[in-house]
């Protein structure tokens, strides 16, 4: 009788990932549970925690090479959009946050260019980091998103591009850092602006308005993983500023294992949406938001 086969997790994440130090294959382990309590607190405090050197340099090297390999395929964008990536709707008056309009200048290396042997494949078809995503979040039944072009992309800024205030269509987001920029692109947040029951559009005016006094900045470095509340706190980029692009990988899991983007912000922020985009936007959401 065959033996079942036994897969070594440092055999296989071990190049990507840096286990000895984030030890994801073993989250009962003493270090697992002091990693898990690490994140938790980041997360329960301003609903967003970094992980400094997740990821090894050759991989971040691969994941550079990826992208400007593919380049010529990145969706570029120069249109304005507001938090929530709705059309203008005059039923609200001038100045609602679902009238502020900002222009975005950022592009998209859509998840349907990324390949199989890409380290960014290895980390988001990974059981064990979606699992510790899921602890992280105390939020253990979260899914790999079904969106086939925002699931796992990387987002590009260049010098002067700017992307605006908003909130995600997703519940969570995770950020690797792969290429920072010389100055400026830095993510700034506004934690838990809204919540599944409440827009909370005069909180949301007053931080488009200027008023920094819920405004965080997360200094990342290449290599470090983000977990955040994407959908309840509202986030930017700062202008990229020098010479360098700067390139942010965006593994992405959901509450929900079938909705995905609405088509109009498919088309906004990917370029296109495709058939299961429609086929998908008449499913109930799971909470009460617009977007
Ligand atoms: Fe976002």
């Amino acid at each position: 009788m065959n033996s079942p086969v036994q897969i070594d997790p440092k055999a296989h994440l071990g190049d990507v990932l840096n286990l000895d130090r984030y030890p994801i294959h073993a989250l009962d382990s003493d270090a697992g549970q002091a990693m898990l309590a690490e994140a938790r607190a980041g997360l329960d405090t301003v609903g967003c925690c970094c992980l400094k050197g997740f990821v090894r340099t050759e991989a971040l090297a691969a994941m550079k090479a990826e992208i400007e390999a593919g380049y010529d395929q990145i969706f570029w964008s120069g249109n304005s959009h507001n938090p929530y990536f709705s059309l203008d709707d005059d039923r609200y008056e001038v100045g609602h946050p679902r009238r502020h309009f900002e222009r975005r200048t950022s592009g998209f290396f859509n998840s349907d260019l990324i390949g199989l042997d890409s380290p960014m494949t290895r980390i988001y078809d990974s059981e064990l980091m979606r699992q510790f995503v899921g602890q992280a979040l105390r939020d253990p039944d979260i899914y790999c998103w079904a969106d086939p072009l925002g699931r796992n992309p990387y987002g590009v800024m260049k010098p002067g591009d700017y992307f605006p205030w908003h909130f995600d269509g997703n519940a969570y987001t995770v950020s690797i850092l792969v290429q920072q920029a010389d100055e400026g692109g830095v993510f700034e947040y506004a934690p838990d602006l809204r919540n599944p029951e409440d827009e909370c559009y005069d909180d949301v005016r007053s931080v488009l308005d200027g008023d920094r006094s819920r405004v965080q900045q997360l200094p990342l470095k290449e290599g470090d993983l983000q977990i955040f509340k994407g959908r309840y706190s509202m986030h930017r980029v700062t202008e990229v500023v020098g010479n360098r692009n700067r390139y942010i990988a965006l593994p992405t899991y959901t509450r929900d294992p079938q909705t995905v983007n609405n088509p109009e912000r498919s088309k906004q922020i990917y370029g296109r949406a495709t058939p299961l985009h429609w086929e998908r936007a008449a499913l109930a959401k799971i909470d009460k938001l617009s977007d």
